[in-house]
C-alpha cells in the first residue's frame, strides 16, 4: 500500500531505523527494490527525479509503480518526486500520485546556480502548504551538495552546480537548519555535509575532515523531530568498480560513503537515505560481464536478469544494515 513519507519516516524514528531511497527510471529498478523489500520485510521509498520522469514517462512511472503496489501489498510504499526543481513540478508530481515531494529550493530552477535564503524558504514554504492540504509530505534542501576536497560544488541532478563555494556556504549550519525549519515547515530536511551526487565523490576513503558526520548529530540536537536526509549515499563499491574495468568500463578511481557512516548518521537521526549510483554500478557492471562471458547472448532478458538481480543485492545489504529489515 501506498505511505506518505512522514508516517514512515515517524515510524523509523520511533523504532531507530533508516530508509533507503532509491531512484527509480525502469521496471528492472523496481523489481530489484521490491524483491529485495520483500525478501528482507522492508518498506520501500521509491524516488523519481524529473530525469526520470523524462526516461520513462510520467504515465509508465505511475503505472510501474501501481503495478509495484498490486504485486506486493503488503509492502509499504512511498513515492517521493526527487529534487523537485519548482513549486509547478512537485504540484505535478502531487497531481500524478507522489505520496513526497522535494523541493529542492538550494538551487534555482536551473538546478546549477545556488539560490538565496528566501527564495529557497519562499518557495518550500509554498510546496508545504500545497503538500500538507492533501496528505503529501515535503522534504527541502538547506546547504549545497558538494565536494570539501575541491570546494567545488557538486552535481545536482546531473547537472554540475556553478561555481565554487567555500564551506561554510556549502555544509548545513545547525542554527540555519532549524530556522528554515521553523520558517518552512517541511517534513524532512537534506543536509549538505560533504557528500556530493554520482561516482566521484572522494579522491581518497572520506575521513572526518571531508566527511562531517559530527554535523549530523549537531543539527539533530536543534530539530529532533525533523527527518534528516543524506543525498549523495552511494558507498561506489570497489568490487563493481573492478567489474566494469575487467569488462572494458573505463572508470578512475573514487570512493563512496561507506555503509558503516550512513549507520552513524542513522544513529544520530537520519531517516532517509538517498542512493541512485550504486544501482547504476552494479547494474552496468552486471551487464557487462553477461555480454563479455556469454557472446553469443543476444537476449535482452537475460541481460536485465543480471542487471537486477546485481541491484536487488544493493538493495538486500542496504535494507539490513540500515535497520529497515523486518519493519514492512
Ligand atoms: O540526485 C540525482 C539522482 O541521482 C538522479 O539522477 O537526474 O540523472 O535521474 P538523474
Ligand atoms: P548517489 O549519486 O550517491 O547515489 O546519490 C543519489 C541522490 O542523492 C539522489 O537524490
Ligand atoms: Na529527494
Ligand atoms: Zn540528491
Amino acid at each position: 500500500a501506498m505511505i506518505a513519507l512522514r508516517q514512515l519516516l515517524d515510524h523509523a524514528a520511533e523504532h531507530g531505523y533508516g530508509v533507503p531511497a532509491f531512484n527509480i527510471n525502469n521496471m528492472e529498478q523496481i523489481h530489484a527494490i521490491m524483491q529485495a523489500a520483500a525478501e528482507t520485510a522492508s518498506p520501500v521509498i521509491l524516488q523519481a527525479s524529473a530525469g526520470a520522469r523524462g526516461y520513462a514517462g510520467e504515465a509508465f512511472l505511475r503505472h510501474m509503480v501501481a503495478a509495484a503496489v498490486e504485486e506486493w501489498p503488503d509492502i509499504p510504499i512511498c513515492l517521493h518526486q526527487d529534487h523537485g526543481a519548482s513549486p509547478a513540478v512537485c504540484q505535478q508530481a502531487i497531481r500524478s500520485g507522489f505520496t513526497s515531494v522535494m523541493m529542492d529550493g538550494s538551487l534555482h530552477e536551473d538546478m546549477k546556480t545556488p539560490a538565496s535564503w528566501d527564495y529557497n524558504v519562499q518557495v518550500t514554504a509554498r510546496v508545504v502548504d500545497m503538500a500538507h492540504a492533501v496528505g503529501v509530505s515535503v522534504e527541502g534542501e538547506l546547504g549545497c551538495l558538494g565536494s570539501l576536497e575541491t570546494g567545488q560544488a557538486g552535481e545536482e541532478d546531473g547537472v554540475g552546480a556553478a561555481g565554487t563555494l567555500d564551506h561554510s556556504q556549502m555544509l548545513t549550519d545547525p542554527a540555519e537548519a532549524a530556522d528554515f525549519v521553523a520558517a518552512t515547515g517541511v517534513d524532512a530536511l537534506a543536509v549538505a555535509i560533504g557528500t556530493s551526487h554520482g561516482a566521484y565523490k572522494f579522491t581518497r576513503p572520506p575521513t572526518g575532515d571531508i566527511l562531517d558526520i559530527e554535523r549530523i548529530a549537531a543539527i539533530h540536537r536543534r530539530i529532533p523531530d525533523t527527518h534528516l536526509v543524506m543525498h549523495g549515499s552511494s558507498s561506489v563499491p570497489q568490487e563493481w568498480l573492478q567489474i566494469i574495468r575487467q569488462y572494458g568500463g573505463e572508470i578512475g578511481e573514487t570512493y563512496g560513503v561507506p555503509v558503516e557512516a550512513l549507520v552513524a548518521g542513522i544513529r544520530n537521526g537520519v531517516r532517509k537515505i538517498n542512493i541512485d549510483t550504486d544501482l547504476r554500478l552494479a547494474m552496468s557492471g552486471a551487464m557487462r560481464r553477461l555480454l563479455a562471458e556469454e557472446r553469443q547472448e543476444f537476449d535482452p532478458r537475460k541481460v536485465f536478469r543480471a542487471a537486477t538481480a546485481a541491484a536487488r543485492e544493493i538493495c538486500r545489504l542496504r535494507f539490513e544494515a540500515f535497520g529497515c529489515a523486518g519493519h514492512a
